[in-house]
């Protein structure tokens, strides 16, 4: 029997989701553990992995071969856990036993210039480039008067600094937590000093774009693609994520809602609902081909884009690690497809090897 191993680094990350997967494999006929990187032994190469029992509802320790296939649902910080960790998942991405459902993206700085090369995704994504100096990040002030700073490395909001400058002055507005906080530098050279500290790390320099509804409120739409059981990719979840009213950012977990995707479409004004359709068909048909190209096989995305007041569409960021959460809130009739989908591209991709005579690896 073949088996899927969901990966994370600790055993209480996505228990529900991990729950519902476990439920579900041996409708597939495929077995289901769930492990850390530092699970495996190197000596014997097994795994110290939990499986779950439906009866007692309990996830029991046993010791198994690395899985066939693995779903990989690390989220590194700059943590111990994670430093250990990405060295043995580099190394496993490698080992000819084991096959990732998807390899993953890499930082925010490649992944634009993956999507723009593509002559369709060009049009929808927000002018980029990278936060070379403090004297970079004047003049695109002085130009557009305002702009985003966005960590490379960056996910959940975090990090996402937006300026603004009026007269001689600089505003720097960042979230902590809930709450926004703002610095303001009226000179120069103070803004120099503390935006070379910023740019100790990699940050991409963006324009601001204006995200918040008409009532004020920043809003964000997510859609969830993931390949289907014959290895084709499909729009699987839509949802809205919406900030506080005048916030700044619209995915910092604690501080933001699902809306109901149809509920927020309602009211957009009617001329523009049928535009807005299309052009999230366009840019979910793009994007995964414009990233495995050259990246290499991905099983699922997540996609965030946003509707500003003249009516434009633009491609904010993709997640190669996309969350469910917010996809289930207001479609509950998702639950089957989400909970479905690793194990019908787990089949394709069984059915695929078999069809090739490469057998199980
Ligand atoms: N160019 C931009 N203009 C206005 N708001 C932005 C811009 N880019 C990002 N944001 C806000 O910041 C949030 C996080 O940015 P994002 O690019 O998705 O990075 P990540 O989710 O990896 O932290 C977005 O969901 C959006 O609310
Ligand atoms: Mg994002």
């Amino acid at each position: 029997m073949m088996t899927l191993g969901f990966m994370s680094l600790s055993h209480q990350h996505e228990k529900a989701y991990a729950e519902e997967l476990a439920k579900k494999a041996s409708d597939y006929g495929i077995g289901f553990i769930r492990f850390t990187p530092l699970d495996i032994s190197p000596g014997s190469m097994l795994v110290k992995a939990l499986t779950y029992h439906p009866k007692s509802g309990q996830w029991n320790e046993v010791e198994r071969e690395i899985p066939e296939l693995i779903y990989d649902r690390c989220f590194y910080g700059r943590n111990q856990q994670s430093k250990k960790a990405k060295p043995i998942v580099e190394w496993l991405k490698k080992y000819p036993k084991t096959e990732f459902l998807g390899l993953g993206l890499p930082e925010k700085w490649t992944v634009y210039n993956a999507l723009k090369a593509d002559p369709v995704l060009q049009a929808y994504l927000p002018p980029t480039s990278l936060a070379a100096s403090a004297q970079t990040v004047l003049r695109r002030l002085a130009k557009e008067k305002s702009c985003i700073l966005k960590p490379a490395y960056g996910s959940g909001g975090r990090g996402i600094i937006h300026l603004e400058l009026s007269g001689k002055t600089v505003k720097a507005a960042y979230q902590v937590g809930k709450h926004k906080q703002i610095k303001s530098f009226s000179k120069q050279a103070s803004f120099e000093t503390w935006c070379k500290k910023v740019l100790q790390h990699r940050y991409l320099l963006q324009t601001f774009l204006d995200i918040q509804d008409k009532d004020g409120y920043p809003c964000d739409i997510r859609l969830l693609l993931q390949k289907n059981g014959s290895g084709e990719w499909e729009t699987v979840g839509k949802t809205v994520r919406r900030s506080y009213q005048h916030g700044l950012l619209t995915n910092l977990a604690e501080d933001s809602e699902s809306v109901s995707f149809d509920s927020w479409l309602s009211n957009v004004p009617k001329k523009r609902q049928a535009v807005l359709l299309d052009d999230l068909d366009t840019i979910a048909n793009a994007v995964p081909h414009a990233l495995e190209s050259g990246h290499g096989p991905l099983f699922e995305l997540g996609l965030d884009i946003c509707l500003t007041k003249d009516g434009k569409v633009w491609l904010l960021d993709v997640n190669s690690k996309p969350g469910k959460k917010a996809f289930l809130q207001y479609a509950p009739e998702n639950r089957e497809l989400l909970y479905k989908g690793p194990f019908e591209y787990c089949s394709f991709l069984a059915e695929s090897r078999d069809k090739k005579g490469v057998g199980r690896k």
